[in-house]
């Protein structure tokens, strides 16, 4: 990378971090405006910034631009070993400490550049909190702009997986994959670990002989020494920072798109991704250009916690999406649909997570219906909302269901419930129904393009919107909708409702199978897709012993090898008692990581009588599943 370029960087993260810190660009003016009451009473006096309050980090006063990171990546001890570089600009002159976030790290020497070259400095590591780790405080002078730490991580990092060569498909040789949203890069380097901070990186790995590691970055291939080089030119937040490493091989879908996975499954997912380039297309038609050179996804190994996670270049996706069919790949277009929401343009704080998940949800369904039309993207957008007021009515406190989150959320994992996600993105269907497409569009597009490479809150939003969307027709929405949806609890009154003739039809069907009037392979299932099949199994009421055997025997649905209806069916049968499937559900526990099935299977045996089954299924499971899933399990299994 060039100084010249680095700098210019430098610049643009140090005044992102001084406006952020002095509030939004445009205050949102028309919420809770004097003439609205009922509006006032919502939203709350504090709106503009808070401290983010998930990180130690003095970010306020110093911000870290740039890490160069130079580690082993060492399998046998299941340790990252080595330094890594940082450069920091004072926001506040007189700034003589810098706050990092640090967890479970071994940190072996500190030095700062001085004009009399490398020179080791004084820090302090505070006592470890279980969630956030300890505050690294080091002393960096008043004129150094750059220091170095010698670290590695512990085997326990929670955003690393160490995979046994037993663990993986291939079965001889060692993975390993990180997952740092929200708050796990700082196991994986010393680091400001927040959203409001943006750093470019670069990094150069050694790995054993025979595997191959990927970034979050452009892969810049080995140099002399047999070193892999990788750089990050665009700043990005901490929990974008990847890294995977194994047996892994590469197969191209076009020029700038491929896929990376383990042999067995490689070619079964370039072809299940193979409409990835035209979501680019869509994607970029509607909300303007992919500004991060290739975009390649990367399979992980079962354990991966999650569908899907929004790394820049490479998106990290879980096997369970493999169905065969491409009926799952939403999942492919929510990721990619991040390179604009979220990764472009970040909530600065995990209480703005709909930022990030709202709109990434909402461009998701966007793109959806461009390329498969209307009727899987409404089929999407029901299952999506019968999901979400299951959670709302499941939320612990009220103020949970609001899109800006309260200020005092126990960990930024309960910022990703579908209350984020969906009603975030029905808060949008809403403003795209009430503007028209032909206005809503080109302001979404200005948006992203407005705030490129910026870390905002959702009162930046709403500024943004009442300056450049509001002004030009001021009667589409008023003051009070606004607040309602984004400082209220639940699901607006204003919410769009999505009406799907697929379901309809399925839910009549369902109505004449459990009353009677037809058999179970008299339903009309041929023309089904994924989809129907999820609301026909979600909307089932309790059934009987033979109802369940009747369903299992015509359809074939226990031992499923597309995971989301499994998933469903599981959780019917535990529901309903129906033990012939049990087995079946071991063996997805046993072998499937993705929390979103997980957590849920075993809160529904705990829940139905079935804790000592729960126990003793993840007595076994839990030294394949990732760190961030045993935690949530643990939690899940004690309540
Ligand atoms: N960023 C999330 C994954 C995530 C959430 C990581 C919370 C850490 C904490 C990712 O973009 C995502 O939302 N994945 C979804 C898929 C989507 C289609 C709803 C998932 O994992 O299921
Ligand atoms: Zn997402």
């Amino acid at each position: 990378m060039t100084i010249a370029r680095l700098s210019a960087f430098s610049v643009l993260a140090a005044a992102t971090l001084t406006l952020t810190a002095c509030g939004p660009t445009n205050p949102p003016s028309e919420v809770g405006s004097a003439e609205n009451s009922a509006s006032q009473t919502i939203v709350p006096s504090e709106r503009f910034f808070t401290a983010d309050q998930f990180t130690y980090a003095n970010y306020q006063d110093v911000v870290v631009n740039h890490a160069a990171l130079d580690l082993d990546v060492d399998f046998d001890r299941k340790v990252l070993d080595g330094a890594v570089t940082l450069q920091f600009t004072r926001l506040d002159p007189n700034a003589t400490t810098l706050v990092l976030d640090t967890k479970d790290l071994l940190i072996k020497a500190v030095a700062l550049e001085t004009d009399d070259g490398w020179m080791p400095t004084d820090y302090t590591l505070a006592d470890p909190d279980p969630m956030m780790g300890s505050a690294m405080r080091i002393d960096i002078g008043a004129d150094a702009s750059q220091l170095r730490i010698i670290y590695q991580t512990s085997p326990e990092a929670e955003g690393l997986q160490w995979l046994t060569p037993a663990q993986t498909a291939g079965k001889e040789k060692p993975y390993l994959f990180s997952q740092a949203q929200a708050i796990n890069a700082r196991t994986m380097l010393p680091v400001q670990d927040t959203p409001a901070v943006r750093l470019t990186y670069e990094a150069s790995l050694r790995v054993p002989e025979g595997l191959l590691p990927l970034m979050s970055a452009s892969q810049d291939g080995q140099d002399a020494n047999g070193n892999w080089q990788f750089s990050m030119p665009q700043p990005i937040p901490s929990y974008l920072i990847a890294i995977a490493v194994g047996d892994i091989k590469f197969k191209a879908i076009n020029d700038t798109i491929g896929v990376y996975a383990e042999e067995y499954i490689l070619d079964a997912s370039a072809e299940e991704f193979a409409e990835t380039p035209m979501m680019e297309v869509a994607n970029t038609a509607l909300y303007g250009p992919y500004r991060w050179g290739r975009y390649d996804l990367i399979v992980l190994p079962p354990s991966f916690p999650y569908g899907g996670m929004e790394n820049p270049r490479l998106s990290f996706m879980t096997p369970t999406l493999i169905a065969g069919d491409k009926s799952l790949t939403n999942v492919v277009a929510h990721e990619l649909a991040h390179s604009w929401s979220g990764n472009l343009v970040t909530n600065s704080n995990w209480r703005d997570a709909w930022l990030n998940e709202g709109f990434t949800s909402y461009v998701e369904n966007r793109v959806m219906e461009e390329l498969y039309g209307k009727r899987r993207a409404v089929m999407e957008q029901v299952l999506d909302l019968e999901g979400m007021k299951r959670a709302i009515s499941e939320a612990k406190r009220p103020e949970l269901t609001h899109l800006k989150l309260p200020d005092d959320m126990q960990h930024p994992d309960d910022a990703f419930t579908l209350v984020s996600y969906i009603k975030g993105a029905n808060f949008l269907f809403f403003l795209e129904d009430r503007f028209g497409r032909e206005a809503f569009d080109p302001f979404l597009k200005s948006y992203f393009n407005a705030y490129a490479f910026d870390s905002i809150t959702t009162e930046d939003f709403l500024g943004f919107m009442d300056a450049n969307l509001r002004n030009t027709y001021p009667n589409a929405v008023t003051d009070a909708e606004i607040a309602a949806w984004v400082y209220g609890p639940g699901l607006p009154d204003t919410a769009r409702k999505p009406k799907s003739d697929a379901f309809d039809e399925v839910a009549a069907a369902s109505a004449r199978w459990t009353s009677g009037d037809i058999t179970a392979s008299e339903l009309p299932t041929d023309d089904w897709s994924t989809h129907e099949w999820l609301h026909f199994l979600n909307g089932l009421p309790t059934l009987t012993q033979a109802q369940f055997k009747a369903l299992d025997e015509a359809f074939g649905l226990t031992g499923t090898q597309n995971a989301e209806t499994a998933f469903a069916w599981y959780m019917q049968a535990i529901k309903g008692d129906y033990e012939p499937a049990m087995p079946a559900l071991e063996e997805f526990l046993m072998t499937v990581g993705r929390g979103k099935f997980i957590y849920r299977l075993y809160g529904a045996l705990a829940d139905n009588g079935k804790a000592d089954t729960a126990d003793r299924i993840f007595a076994t499971a839990k030294d394949g599943y990732h760190p961030i899933a045993q935690r949530r399990i643990s939690d899940i299994l004690e309540e």
